[in-house]
């Protein structure tokens, strides 16, 4: 190690920045977040200094001297001009002042690292100037990995430290709770923004451990849609409690693909339909859920779609609920949007649909249970979920009632998944088109103008060709 990572305390002190540009502004921008009392020496401050311009401890003065320098903490020289850099950086070295010119490695008393900030946790990423951007690249990564919300849990944590105090005997207990408390519900909520309930949780917790009592291990659930099958569409807070699970309950709409990513020793259990075999019934799936989270499991119940969106997401967390279960929802990209963004069908356009609709087609006895009158209404898109089995009286219907025998109308099949098929026609030949194609579901059904784009913004097909082609060359 060349040089020593360490968190300087900026708050109060004079940082000096020389330069107006860009990389100075990044430097001021940097130094006013932590606190410091910038002043900028240049003629003339640039645009990227716009937005922080109005800051109080941002000064800005005339091309800088070597009186600048005296009682300054630290010195940024960045004008992008080498002559000023370097007579900028002796005038700081004459003043014993530490200082980072940028781009230039030989001339920096200390380094800038790649800063991930979720306050108060910060991760500083430093290559010791060898490589910036593979700092940065890594830093993209921790992005991923390190929810925005560890700020807030960190924080959630500094503040009940003195509490805990109060309440345990030993380090070792300490860092027992600790250890449990980041690993458990009381965390999630923080990180799902229940901080209240967190609190409250957190309050009970205390209370059992000055009662002399152990802390209890609650269990909790995890309501995560999956999205239409592409993994590559889950969301990050998604991935994050699929491998948090201990066991996870699952239907037939969540690929293979994506079970996969499932912490690989969670207990699995499928709940939903397959041929031959009947669906476990709601108020069971339910009851499970409150069963299991009781016995102080972390239990995924992850859906396709979005969980919301006619997937009886709802009814599963009521019974949570009314069992005081701890239960979060992620959000999940629903059929609607991830098909027809994969089938170059965007569901509003500037020239064809100002609104969308999405409907379920369930019918009784073969007869569209729907409101007509809202999906017959013009310049629209009309997204039809699980509408497969019921698709030539459906578009019958809309012919019936007074649509445009002509209107645009697809067919996507296992959309966003490497087996996507999409049929398009018309609703007067989209039926039989569908029929011909020997379509296996899962399904949604498009219907407007919007779907004539199709043959010109269809990205996805290409795609999946030219991967068939690399793979079997
Ligand atoms: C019970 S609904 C669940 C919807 C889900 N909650 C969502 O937000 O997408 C099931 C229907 O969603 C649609 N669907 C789900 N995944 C799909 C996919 N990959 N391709 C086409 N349609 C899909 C089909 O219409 C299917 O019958």
């Amino acid at each position: 190690m060349q040089a020593l990572p360490i968190f300087l305390k900026l708050k109060g002190k004079r940082v000096v920045v020389v330069g107006g540009g860009t990389p100075a502004a990044r430097k001021a921008e940097m130094a006013l977040r932590s606190g410091a009392i910038v002043d900028v020496y240049c003629r003339e401050l640039g645009e990227d200094f716009r937005s922080i311009a109005d800051n109080p401890n941002l000064r800005h003065a005339r091309p800088v001297e070597a009186a600048d320098m005296d009682g300054a903490t630290l010195v940024w020289c960045a004008t992008e001009d080498d002559t000023v850099d370097r007579r900028a950086h002796a005038l700081a070295k004459a003043a014993g002042v530490t200082v980072n010119v940028a781009d230039r490695p030989e001339l920096c008393d200390f380094t800038m690292a790649s800063i991930l900030d979720r306050s108060p946790l910060v991760v500083a990423i430093g290559t010791e100037g060898a490589s910036p951007i593979l700092g940065r690249m890594l830093k993209a990564r921790l992005e991923t990995e390190i929810p925005a919300g560890y700020g807030r849990l960190a924080a959630f944590v500094g503040e009940r430290r003195e509490a805990l105090e109060h309440a345990t005997k030993s380090s070792a207990e300490r860092r027992r709770f600790w250890e449990r408390l980041l690993e458990g519900p009381i965390a999630e909520m923080v990180l799902a923004g229940q901080d209240g309930a967190a609190a409250s949780a957190f309050d009970a917790e205390i209370a059992t451990l000055d009662m002399g009592g152990k802390a209890t291990h609650q269990g909790e659930v995890y309501l995560v849609g999956a999205g239409p099958g592409d993994p590559d569409l889950l969301t990050f807070r998604a991935l994050r409690l699929m491998q948090r699970a201990d066991v996870v309950l699952y239907d037939r709409l969540v690929s293979d693909e994506i079970i996969n990513l499932v912490r690989r020793d969670a207990e699995r259990i499928f709940v939903g339909k397959q041929r031959n075999n009947h669906a476990v019934p709601q108020d069971e799936i339910s009851q499970m859920l409150v069963d299991l989270a009781k016995q102080g499991k972390r239990v995924l119940r992850i859906k396709g779609g979005d969980p919301f969106i006619f997937g009886r997401g709802g009814e599963e967390i009521e019974l949570l609920a009314e069992n005081n279960v701890p239960f979060q929802v992620v959000p999940g990209v629903t059929a609607a949007s991830g098909c027809s963004a994969y089938a170059g069908i965007p569901l509003t356009h500037r020239d064809h649909a100002q609104a969308c609709l999405f409907v379920t087609a369930h019918g009784k006895d073969g007869q569209i249970d729907t409101d007509w009158e809202a999906v017959l209404r013009p310049n629209q898109t009309v997204a039809i979920y699980m509408g497969l089995a019921l698709l030539d009286s459906l578009m019958k219907a809309f012919i019936a009632r007074g649509a445009d025998p002509h209107t645009p109308a697809a067919v996507v099949d296992n959309g966003t998944r490497a087996n996507q098929r999409v049929v398009t026609g018309t609703i007067a030949t989209l039926a039989e088109k569908a029929s011909a194609a020997a379509l296996r579901g899962p399904t949604i059904i498009i219907v407007g103008s919007v779907v004539s784009l199709h043959d010109k913004l269809d990205w996805f097909t290409g795609r999946k060709a030219a991967s068939v082609a690399q793979k079997s060359e």
